[in-house]
Order: structure tokens, then C-alpha cells, then sequence
């Protein structure tokens, strides 16, 4: 059967954990060459030996602009095109409004906003037509979660940032897509939690899933990779919800 992808050149931004590396898997599988970016030294080297050579594993700051800009002429020089850009790098904090510190709500803007809006300017022009950008949202951009403030916003501000591409980008070939996860087993909860309130929390989001279960990062590659295919040719500006029903039923 023909690869999905077969040809393509594809940048995974945050592609060194979680449903990143899991959508750079795919996205190789299906004929892409990879490029997966990410900034923890530790998950880039585990990323590396994961990927084993399947995908140039890159250090570079996804709510840095200068290293955003640097990225894109990087691409250039060693690939001369983009075909696929899947902005998933994300961060999440949690805490009330009132318990926030400024600096925290806009740490979590510039990694899940102003990065990927940089992404999109800065790959737009090494798009030829027929190429494809999937966003990274979440569910949260439509529950009032307490203490998700940040992260919410940023998710809304996201699926917003779609629409608008995904028009302006029309008009070129270019389609632009979003895919909303529900809470996804990639090991994000754990990194602002200690173990118990996370094991707690995600218990609890299970329980408000119809399908009483997390999902997968392998489940939600496979609507990127949807998404980022020509499976998905007469579709942009759209979302797709991948949550277990959690916020459809
Ligand atoms: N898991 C869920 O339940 C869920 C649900 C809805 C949406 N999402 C979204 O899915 C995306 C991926 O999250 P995940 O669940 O797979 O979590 P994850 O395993 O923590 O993955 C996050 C990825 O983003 C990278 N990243 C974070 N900050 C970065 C920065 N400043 N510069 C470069 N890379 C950075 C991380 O790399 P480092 O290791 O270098 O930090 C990692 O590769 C996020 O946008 C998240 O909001 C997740």
C-alpha cells in the first residue's frame, strides 16, 4: 500500500516525548523524512536513540523567537521546503488564577502561542502547494478546568490561530488543521504533579471519559497523521476532537 507521507518533509516541534515522538514514529513510517525539535538535553538524547536515526532529533526552544527564526532558516538551508509542520510542543501549569504569577501565564503564552504563530510565519514561505499544518490543541480550550487558566487560553488562542491560517493559507494549497486530545497517557500530567495528585487527577479525568480510559499518544498520532495525509485533502480551518467522547456525549 502506498506511504501516506511518502517524500514529504515533516517538522514534529516537541517531538521527544509524548505524542510527538509518537507522531514523528508514524509520520517516518509513512515514507516522511523527520524533523523532531525539543529543548530538555536529556529527552533529546532518550529521543535520538528512540528514533534511532529515523528523524534529525534538533535542540531548539519552542517560545524562544530567536531560535523559532533560527529553526526555519536551518530547514531551508539543509531541506529547501517544508511539506508538513505538526506545532506540538506544549506546556502545561497548573494554579488558580488568583495563586498565578504572571510570569507563569506567560511562559505557558509563549510556549503554546507565540511559538507556534512564529512557527507559521516562519514556514509558510518554504511551503510549496499541497502542504499541511496540524495544531495542537486541547480540549481544555472549551472546559472551564479549575486551575488551567493559562493553558486553556492558550489552547483557545491556538484553534483560533487555525482558522485564521487556514484562510490565509488557502489560497496557496496550503491546508490548515487542529486536533483537540482529551487526556492522553503521554506522562505531561506527571511533570507538573508529584506522583499521588497525578495518579488523582487523572483518575478523576477517567472517569468523566464515556470510554473510561486515557488515550494513547499512538491514538492521537494517527489523527495527525490524518490530518498532516491527504486523507484529510478537502478539509482545513476544521478541528478534530480525539477524547474518548469526553466532551462530545
Ligand atoms: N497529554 C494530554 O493529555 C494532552 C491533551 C491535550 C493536548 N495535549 C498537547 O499535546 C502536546 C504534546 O504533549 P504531550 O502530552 O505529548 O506531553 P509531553 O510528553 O510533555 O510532550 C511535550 C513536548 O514538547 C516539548 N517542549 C515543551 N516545551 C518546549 C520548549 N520550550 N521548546 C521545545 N520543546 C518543548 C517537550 O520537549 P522537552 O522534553 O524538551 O521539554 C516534549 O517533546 C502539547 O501541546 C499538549 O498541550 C496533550
Amino acid at each position: 500500500m502506498a506511504k501516506k507521507l511518502e517524500g514529504k518533509i515533516a517538522l514534529v516541534t516537541g517531538g521527544t516525548t509524548g505524542i510527538g515522538l509518537a507522531t514523528a514514529k508514524l509520520f517516518h513510517e509513512e515514507g516522511a523524512r523527520v524533523i523532531v525539535t525539543g529543548r530538555n538535553p536529556k529527552t533529546l538524547d532518550e529521543a535520538r536513540v528512540q528514533l534511532g536515526g529515523t528523524a534529525d532529533v534538533v535542540s531548539s526552544d519552542a517560545g524562544d523567537p530567536v531560535a523559532i527564526e533560527a529553526l526555519f532558516a536551518d530547514i531551508a538551508r539543509r531541506y529547501e521546503r517544508l511539506d508538513v509542520l505538526f506545532v506540538n510542543a506544549g506546556i502545561v501549569r497548573i494554579g488558580t488564577i488568583e495563586e498565578s504569577s504572571l510570569a507563569t501565564f506567560e511562559e505557558v503564552m509563549r510556549v503554546n502561542v507565540v511559538g507556534p504563530w512564529l512557527s507559521l510565519k516562519y514556514a509558510t514561505p518554504l511551503f510549496r502547494a499541497g502542504g499541511a499544518v496540524v495544531l495542537n490543541a486541547s480540549i481544555n480550550a472549551r472546559l472551564g478546568m479549575v486551575g488551567s487558566s493559562a493553558y486553556a487560553a492558550s489552547k483557545a488562542a491556538l484553534r483560533s490561530l487555525g482558522r485564521v491560517a487556514a484562510a490565509e493559507l488557502a489560497p496557496r494549497g496550503i491546508r490548515v488543521n487542529v486536533l483537540s486530545p482529551g487526556p492522553t497517557d503521554s506522562g505531561i500530567t506527571e511533570k507538573v504533579l508529584d506522583p499521588a495528585a497525578a495518579a488523582a487527577a487523572l483518575a478523576h479525568l477517567t472517569e468523566r471519559i464515556v470510554m473510561k480510559r486515557l488515550g494513547t499518544v499512538d491514538e492521537v498520532a494517527r489523527a495527525a497523521l490524518f490530518l498532516a495525509s491527504d486523507d484529510s485533502s478537502f478539509m482545513t480551518g476544521e478541528e478534530i476532537v480525539v477524547d474518548g467522547g469526553m466532551t462530545r456525549v
